[in-house]
Formats: C-alpha cells, structure tokens, sequence
C-alpha cells in the first residue's frame, strides 16, 4: 500500500514541487496549509502535472485541536514540515508572529507523532543558520552562528527542539535539510513561486521586471568583497531540491540509516554573484533586464555556498539541472502567470 505523507505548507513555493515529485514518486499526500502565503489554485496546477489530486485540508499547524483530529483522521507514515512564515524582514517588524507560527506548527507536529505512530519528520531549513561563514564552500559541520533576525532563530530553534526531543527518547526521526537559494519553477510551468506584493527575493524580482511589472531592479550592492562585488549565492534548482525531500523520506521510513537525527546541505555547491545571475537572466530571456546599484540591504551575507557531499554521498542526491535551464523555467512560469491574468 503506498505510504501517506502529510506535506505541511504543500500549496507553498518548494511545498507543491515536493508534492508533485512525491505523488509521482507513488506516495498518497495530504496538504495542510493555512494559505496564508499561497493559493488553492496551485492544486490544479499539481494535478494537471500528475493526474491526481491531492487531498487538502486548509488547516493551521498552530491549531492543536485542528492537527490532532487530522492525524486521526489519517494514518500518517511520515511527515514533511514546510509550514513557516519566511520574510526576514518581516519577521523583524512582527517577531512574535514568526515564533508562534515557526514554533509551535513544529511543536504540534512533535507532539502529535508519538501519539499517531507518525515515524518521521522531514524538516525545511535554511543555510541562514550558518550566518555569514567563515570559508566556502560551507559543509554541515560549520558552525551554527548566532541569528540575525527573528526568521533566522526560527529555523535555529526549530533544529534544537528536534534534536532535543530525539534525544529524550521520542520514537521518531528526523531528516532537516538546510536549503541554499531555491530558485526556478516547474518545466511544465504548471507551477511555480507565487510571491504575494512585491517580491522580497531575488529572481522573482528579476522575472517580474522582465515582463514589465516592476520598472527597474534594485541590486543591494556592488562593493562587497567577491569579483564582481555582488553578493554570491548557491542558486538551487527547485525541482532538484524536492526531488531530495522524496529521498529523504525514502531513506526516513526505510530506516535507512541508525542515526535519528541527519542534517543535509541541499545546493549545487557552485557559487553565483547576483550580477552574474542578471547576466544568465538576460541570456536565456534574450532581452536586457533594467537595474540599477544601490547600496547594500541590512543584513545580507556576503558569499555562501553549499558543499552539498554528504547529500550527494550520503543520501545519493544531486542537483542536476543547469542554471541556464533553471532561469528559463523561472521566466517561462512568470510568462505563463501574465498570460492568465490577461486571459
Ligand atoms: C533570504 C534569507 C534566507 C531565506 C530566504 C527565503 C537572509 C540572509 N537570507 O535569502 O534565510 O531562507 O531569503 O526567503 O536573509 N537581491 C537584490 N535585489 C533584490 C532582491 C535580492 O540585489 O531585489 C540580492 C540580495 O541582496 C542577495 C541576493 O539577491 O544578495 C539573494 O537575495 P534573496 O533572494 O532575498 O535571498 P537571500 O537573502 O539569500
């Protein structure tokens, strides 16, 4: 009988490409989701690529009552957890927000596996958690540095009330993956990232100002200490990123490994300055992309990327796609987007 999983957050960005390669991967999945941050329409997008409709229930995580009448409902095998509010700066403006949502989702779903017999738990963090590091390419061993906004602490804090709970003995186990920069949307356009006003993160940016939405893109500095003094990036493939998530739950419930806990960085390993990813922009969309320099924006790090190893030998994932591939898909979902408002 195939394994139910329940994707928290799945009609999210890096949620719903998770669900698609999951229900091809022949998983049954149940989305939560708040829709906060995301809309339900993602769902036909996921069932015009796979030819199933997942079952969603537009629930909150940091509703206990809600969660448990879920796991009763469904006999869990495992769980992937990307629920969470992600805008750094918001999070510094609204920061008891962050940790309810970031903190007690994860704590309910804790709480809840035991009880349900749920083995295991697949948790989305961020490289954030490395702060700025002192060399690159950055490997898991790196020191976790002191948070630089309420965001990143979330992620920080989720990773140690996980370890902590495994080892008090809890039955359960758990995979986090530290993502680098997902970025790109699915080949068939079907779906993609969807940010809601204007875009905090880099390539939505771009893409939106390629076809015209925004005038002109601001890149937060030219003075930093890298070649072209833009930042640098591990830019990920998102379809790559949640083709990992399908091995990690694989690897999860298959006890494929005896450590409870594992950490995986999940980027390509390669570094790309932000100048230089307006340059493959402007390539694969064949037009120029309007920018301009202005100064730096409060706390960004400098240069990181991944040294994706242990996930390439360890759990037997690569990313594979290249980044010529990875903007065009972005800006084949952004077309696709404006095509539908215009219909
Ligand atoms: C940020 C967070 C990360 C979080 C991720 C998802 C930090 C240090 N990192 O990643 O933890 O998981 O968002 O929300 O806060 N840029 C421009 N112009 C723009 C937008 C971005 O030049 O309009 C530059 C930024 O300065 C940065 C790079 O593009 O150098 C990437 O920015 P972004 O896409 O926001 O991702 P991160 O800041 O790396």
């Amino acid at each position: 009988m195939a394994k139910k999983i329940l994707v928290t957050g799945g009609t999210g960005y890096i949620g719903s490409h998770t669900v698609v390669e999951l229900q091809q991967a022949g998983y049954d999945v149940v989305i939560v989701d708040n829709l906060s941050n995301s809309n339900a329409d993602v769902l036909e997008g996921i069932t015009r690529i796979t030819g199933k409709r997942p079952v969603f229930d537009k629930l909150d995580c940091t509703d206990f009552a809600a969660m448990k009448a879920l796991f009763k409902k469904y006999s869990f095998d495992g769980i992937i957890h990307f629920a969470a509010s992600k805008a750094v700066g918001e999070s510094v403006e609204k920061p008891l927000m962050y940790y309810r949502n970031n903190l007690v989702s994860l704590i309910n779903l804790l709480e809840l596996m035991p009880q349900y017999g749920v083995k295991g738990i697949v948790f989305s963090s961020s490289c954030t958690v490395y702060g700025e590091p002192d060399q690159n390419p950055i490997n898991e061993d790196a020191p976790v540095k002191p948070a630089t906004s309420p965001y990143g602490n979330t992620k920080q804090v989720n990773e140690e009330i996980i370890r902590d709970f495994i080892h008090s003995g809890a039955p359960i186990k758990s995979i986090i993956l530290r993502y680098f920069n997902p970025i790109g949307a699915h080949p068939s356009a079907e779906i993609g990232e969807l940010p809601l006003g204007v875009p905090q993160n880099l390539v939505p940016y771009i893409t939106q100002t390629g076809i015209g939405i925004r005038q002109q893109l601001s890149v937060f500095g030219d003075d930093y200490n890298t070649p072209d003094g833009s930042c640098i990036r591990d830019f990920i493939n998102v379809v790559d990123l949640a083709k990992a998530h399908v091995i990690a739950v694989e690897r999860m419930l298959e006890n494929k490994s005896d450590d409870k806990v594992e950490i995986f960085n999940l980027g390509t390993g390669t570094g790309l300055s932000v100048l230089e990813l307006i340059k493959v922009f402007e390539k694969v969309s064949g037009k120029p992309l309007n920018y301009k320099i202005v100064g730096r924006r409060k706390g960004d790090i400098e240069q990181i990327w991944a040294q994706p190893d242990k996930a390439n030998n360890v759990l037997g994932w690569k990313a594979i796609e290249t980044i010529e591939d990875t903007m065009a898909s972005a800006w084949k979902w952004q077309q696709h987007l404006c095509e539908k408002v215009v219909k």
